[in-house]
């Protein structure tokens, strides 16, 4: 039976990869840890949990994702302790027992100033120190640890934690009309998802180390995306456009992040889904 260590699985990927651990047992055996349990930045800690354990896989499920507020100089330390120090630990203790290290990040390692899809070799250029922190993590990542497929995902969302769409829904039963920034674009990607191309590649025999980028597809912009949520929900909430001048936020995005799926498609024969249909799916979850 082969473990998989989920580190950092209360957040919104863990809890996904929690829900469909049950279709992978017992030929899997899975290993759940949040942050109180195993703190990544400790160093100590993840080397004695590893000489434990010793995982088959680690996927890092763990994240500083507080995007705004890791521009304030004192989150700014936590930011990088989790997203790139404590990926470093995690690597080392991979490379040490020979553990298939699954790591995700994020688009914002982008800067955002292009209209063509990236692809995984492009140039990084993050805007903000969340993806900065998040960059230096997916460096320590190869660097330290041989077998690390790192996963790059965007504008995550699903029915646990908060997020955008939980977010949306909450404001819409609160007011009759809201603003949203209508000129930036990306990919929304349902963290259910993202655990079941995690699963995918744990199955496939023959691993392919090193970068992928994997999300909903097509692009589309913040508005047209709380749009489909007030449709999904039956909402009557009036949506108005904005710009992202109009809504000034402490971190910068990326104006268009959008990024290429086909490595995934190609190597892992992961097929990526609709946004429209996944945001379904999970505003049904959150309506009932
Ligand atoms: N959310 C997005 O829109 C988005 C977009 C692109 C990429 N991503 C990436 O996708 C991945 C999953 O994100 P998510 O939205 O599922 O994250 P999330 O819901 O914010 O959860 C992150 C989890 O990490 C845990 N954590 C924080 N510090 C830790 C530490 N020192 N040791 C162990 N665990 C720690 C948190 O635990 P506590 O709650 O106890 O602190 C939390 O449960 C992350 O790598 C993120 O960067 C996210």
């Amino acid at each position: 039976m082969k473990k998989i260590l989920v580190v950092g699985s209360n957040g919104q990927l863990g809890n996904c990869i929690r829900k469909i651990a049950p279709d992978f047992e017992p030929h899997y055996e899975f290993i759940f840890t949040d942050s109180q349990s195993l703190d990544i930045t400790d160093e100590d800690q993840i080397n004695d949990f590893f000489y434990d354990q010793k995982p088959d896989f680690c996927i890092n499920a763990s994240a500083y994702t507080a995007v705004d507020l890791a521009e304030k100089e004192k989150e700014k330390e936590k930011a990088f302790a989790v997203n790139t120090n404590g990926v470093g630990n995690i690597a080392k203790a991979c490379a040490d027992y020979k553990t298939v290290f699954i790591h995700v990040s994020t688009d914002y390692v982008f800067d955002g100033e292009t209209n063509l899809d990236y692809s995984e070799d492009d140039f990084t250029n993050p805007i903000g120190v969340y993806g900065e922190s998040k960059l230096k993590g997916e460096e320590l990542a190869l660097e330290n640890s041989p077998k690390t497929i790192i996963l790059r995902t965007s504008w995550l969302y699903s029915e646990f934690n908060k997020n955008f769409v939980k977010t949306m829904l909450n404001l819409f039963s609160q007011k009759d009309e809201l603003g949203i920034v209508a000129d930036q674009f990306g990919q929304p990607t349902n963290a259910n998802d993202l655990a079941e191309a995690i699963m995918g590649i744990i199955e496939n025999p023959n691993k392919t180390f090193g970068v992928f980028h994997f999300s909903n597809y097509p692009e589309t912009t913040w508005f047209e995306f709380a749009k489909k949520i007030a449709e999904f929900s039956k909402s009557s909430v009036k949506l108005n456009a904005l710009t992202t001048e109009q809504y000034p936020t402490p971190a910068k995005r990326p104006k268009r992040s959008t990024m290429c799926l086909d490595k995934i498609e190609k190597i892992y024969k992961i097929e990526p889904k609709h946004w429209e249909n996944s945001l379904e799916d999970c505003v049904n979850i959150l309506s009932n």
